[in-house]
């Protein structure tokens, strides 16, 4: 069987296990895949001067597919974060990530099924920052008509494709008239052009308390840059934390699929990462490189060990490091 090449960035923190996790488990579901794999971000920058190799960005050029782990950026001060860079760089304007009630795992809410699907690439993130003085600084927020419609297209589309019922729109339209105004209005426009799907909107601060309240009522949901960075952590506080959350960065031509969670480099090198996340993140990729069936039988083994309950990492409230957990993993695959 032809194998597909996909890039892998190992990246910081945790990154490195989670990538070594991903593999074992790929490895044992049989995925039809090759690696170029990548050391890349803070910890390469201090080795050799660079946070991305340039073999590593002509190595996605040519694949066009990246697993990616998470880098760290340092807060305040030093380099652009290399994930901004890239999602700029390759134009990936969707980042599409999943949030979903997982039976075995207890938390306040049950039927939680939201996708949210955030503007990735401008916004508050395309680091537009003037310093006028000492005491005041500019940062500019950039939204522009295309980006606009790429990332709400996108949304409604999947909707389609998945059988969705509802787009909600998150803005903050009252304030930020004009950037947020734009955004919701488009909105309007091209939901007028998907008559079956319901269209609504909601202002992100009363959306905030929503998702804490009644999460089920929201379907799909579609926002600028930095409301979706805030309201994908929230919502992956709903379902079990950041340990259970993929994500896709999607763009005409080039996709990359990492966790929603950062480095942690609170636990980074103990092996008791929720390797989760990544292993979705994964499947999603196994998925856009029409290997449904092997996602499949991957996402059926973490389903059937999660239900087991008897080997789950600790932030899901188990006893398991991540080795214990691929393990269990594997064994059912
Ligand atoms: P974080 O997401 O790395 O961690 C937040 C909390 O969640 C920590 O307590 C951590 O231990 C826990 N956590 C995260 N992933 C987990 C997992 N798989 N299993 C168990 N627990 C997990 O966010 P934080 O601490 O704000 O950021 C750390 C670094 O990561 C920063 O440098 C930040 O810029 C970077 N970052 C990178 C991202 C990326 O590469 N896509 C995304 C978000 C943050």
């Amino acid at each position: 069987m032809d194998k597909h090449t996909v890039t892998v960035f190992r990246g910081d923190g945790i990154g490195p296990e989670l990538v070594e996790a991903a593999m074992k488990v790929l490895d044992c579901a049989g995925a039809p895949l090759s690696y170029e794999v990548f050391d890349v971000g803070e910890a390469e920058y201090e080795r050799n001067g660079k946070l991305i190799p340039d073999e590593a960005l002509a190595s996605f050029e040519r694949t066009r597919v990246m697993l990616k782990s998470p880098i760290t950026t340092p807060v305040g001060k030093g380099f652009r974060s290399l994930n901004v860079t890239l999602r700029g760089k390759y134009n990936l304007y969707a980042n599409i990530r999943p949030v979903k009630s997982i039976p075995a795992i207890e938390t306040p809410f049950k039927n939680v099924d939201i996708v949210i699907f955030r503007e990735n690439t401008e916004g508050l993130y395309a680091g537009v920052e003037d310093v006028i003085s000492e005491d005041e600084v500019h940062a500019l927020k950039i939204v522009t008509r295309p980006a606009c419609e790429n990332i709400i297209r996108a949304a409604f589309d999947y909707a389609v494709k998945n059988g969705r019922k509802k787009v909600t729109c998150v803005h903050k339209a009252n304030i930020i008239k004009r950037a947020d105004g734009m955004f919701l209005s488009i909105f309007r426009d091209i939901a007028k052009e998907y008559p079956d799907i319901e269209a609504d909107d909601k202002i992100i601060d009363n959306t905030c308390m929503q998702l804490v309240m009644r999460p089920e009522q929201f379907d799909i949901m579609v926002m600028q840059n930095l409301y979706g960075d805030i309201l994908s952590d929230l919502c992956s506080g709903l379902v079990g934390g950041l340990g259970v959350v993929p994500s896709s960065n999607m763009g005409a031509d080039h996709a990359m699929f990492e966790a929603v969670h950062g480095s942690a480099p609170d636990i980074a090198g103990q092996r008791i990462a929720n390797p989760t996340a990544f292993l979705w993140s994964a499947c999603l990729m196994l998925d856009h490189l029409g290997e449904k069936d092997c996602a499949d039988r991957i996402r059926n083994a973490i389903d059937q060990v999660l239900n087991e309950g008897k080997h789950l990492t600790r932030d899901l409230h188990g006893n398991a490091g991540m080795d214990e957990y691929v393990d269990a993993i594997c064994e059912k695959l």
